[in-house]
């Protein structure tokens, strides 16, 4: 069968194809032969299995191709724990909080390890850091596995078969990407396609190249491939995955450029929607902005962590920019000829980092006007290079910087969604909440929007209007039901919630 992704609903069965949406009848069916046949081959272990998933979209992703490696072999997803004979943690480790909550977890799994022939399994960053520690701390894990080890699953759930008690893949030497014949997709309608693994960036904070590996990136070819067959199944928006997805360099002799295989991605026939995430600033360039202009598809977002507003900080970081290098990179995107939003990634409180550093960050934070920020306190890390730092900044004062950092960004997303308020935006429909009536999205920007839908809009692409907005979403009405009192139908101005709390809305009267 190939590399061929096959989407396949959590319980196995091929998912709704009212809208046109799912799997290609053809290639399902291959799948669940091949399945059929192995299930035979295999009389006695696990039948059944269970992922928990904590951490990044890489992480969701890996669960999904780690489901397809069991499905492929004739195990069936169940939902909850409890059902399964398998059960798997797909954990993360980039700060301590994460990696704590894996140990409580697994503890709260011990009763159930001891129901007959239940195994249970750790994989991804924690996996491979705490490595042979996670058999001594929790001696009903059977199986350690790192992300950089998950080719190696098939011949490693052969040993847990097999009976035996502690079985790991912990070695990061790898050059090879994770492909599976199969990949059990969670969402219908929008699929992650990863285009490089590991991480050799030297950035003193980060766990990640010490639990993923070296760089390896997936020739275009195979991208390109993965990508048309998504778009014939009926998935209409593609999101590029890797930790610095735009470090991307194609091992093929076509030699692509990054933007170059973002261009191409956007014009496969059915392929609505484009995103890639995450962006290291070292490797952005101009030609990226010049490919989200030519190509509608590419959406008007780009994910940017800048970790500090502070180049002495950004320095000690090892993050190979100065705040004046990055500002030029996000001059390019807003200067594009479409509105791109901005998101960012930032850490407080890290070793040495001063109140005048921090100010920096915040003034930052005005120069650029975020559309998202996604703010964390530093926490040290085992390996990395900061470990060996001081780490200066007592807790409370990281809190503080937090939250500072936190209420000032929040009053500059209220005023840029406020701005949007009266217009229209296109929403891919990703959920439908009964209890309210209301359908749930996302703009192209990758703002949240709530309105009053049905269910059957999900996976849609529906035009709103805009008529409240809250920090972190906007509230909206179908921009068709919005002009069906007549164009220029009266609007009053009403409150209604938004992000839980009261905001004001215009609303046709
Ligand atoms: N402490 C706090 N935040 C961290 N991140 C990565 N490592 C750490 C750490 N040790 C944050 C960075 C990164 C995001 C995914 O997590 O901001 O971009």
């Amino acid at each position: 069968m190939g590399h061929e992704l096959v989407q396949i609903s959590p319980t196995g069965l091929p998912p709704a194809n009212e809208s046109g949406l799912g799997a290609a009848p053809q290639a399902l069916d291959r799948a669940i032969s091949a399945a059929r046949a192995d299930l035979s081959r295999s009389s006695s272990g696990p039948r059944t299995f269970y992922i928990e998933t904590f951490g990044c979209q890489m992480n969701v992703h890996d669960s999904e191709k780690v489901a397809g490696v069991l499905m492929a072999r004739g195990l069936r997803p169940v939902e909850n724990q409890a059902e399964a004979d398998l059960v798997l943690y797909n954990t993360c480790s980039i700060r301590e909080k994460a990696a704590q909550k894996v140990f409580s977890r697994l503890g709260a799994f011990r009763k159930a390890s001891r129901q007959a022939g239940k195994i249970i399994g750790v994989l991804g960053c924690v996996a491979q850091q705490e490595g042979e520690k996670i058999f001594a701390r929790a001696p009903w894990v059977s199986l350690v596995c790192g992300s950089a080890s998950y080719t190696r699953l098939p011949e490693l759930l052969e040993q847990v078969k097999a009976g035996r008690s502690r079985v790991r893949g912990l070695s990061l030497e790898t050059g090879e990407c994770f492909e599976t014949e199969l990949v059990r997709r969670d969402n219908p309608f929008s699929a992650y396609v990863t285009i490089i693994e590991g991480c050799d960036e030297p950035c003193a904070f980060c766990v990640v190249p010490m639990t993923r590996g070296r760089e390896r990136s997936r020739p275009s070819e195979r991208i390109l491939a993965d990508c048309r067959r998504l778009a014939e199944e009926g998935y209409t928006e593609i999101q590029l995955l890797g930790q610095i997805v735009n470090h991307w360099q194609d091992p093929s002799s076509a030699r692509r450029s990054f933007a170059g295989l973002l261009s191409q991605v956007a014009e496969i026939p059915g392929v609505r929607r484009v995103r890639f995430a995450t962006s290291h600033p070292r490797y952005f360039t101009p030609e990226i902005v010049r490919a989200i202009e030519n190509h509608p598809a590419l959406c008007d977002q780009v994910h940017l962590p800048v970790q500090s507003g502070s180049s002495r900080v950004l320095s000690r970081m090892r993050r190979a920019y100065t705040r004046e290098e990055y500002l030029e990179k996000i001059n390019c995107i807003r200067s594009a000829r479409r509105a791109i939003s901005i998101s960012t990634d930032i850490i407080v409180g890290f070793c040495g980092e001063t109140r005048e550093d921090f100010e920096q960050t915040v003034a930052l934070l005005d120069q650029v006007e975020y559309d998202q920020v996604f703010s964390f306190k530093f926490s040290p890390r085992p390996d990395t290079a900061a470990a060996g730092f001081e780490d200066t900044v007592p807790e409370d004062e990281k809190r503080r910087r937090l939250a500072e950092l936190q209420e000032h960004q929040r009053v500059i997303q209220l005023r840029r969604n406020q701005a949007l308020v009266g217009g229209e935006c296109e929403v891919l429909v990703e959920s439908f909440q009964p209890r309210l009536q209301q359908a749930v999205g996302r703009t192209t920007s990758n703002r949240v929007v709530n309105f009053p839908g049905r269910p059957e809009w999900v996976g849609r692409y529906v035009q709103v209007r805009v008529t409240a907005a809250g920090p972190n979403s906007l509230v909206g009405v179908r921009a068709d039901q919005a002009l069906s009192g007549g164009v220029g139908a009266p609007w009053a101005i009403a409150t209604c919630t938004v992000d839980g709390r009261k905001a004001t809305a215009a609303r046709r009267v």
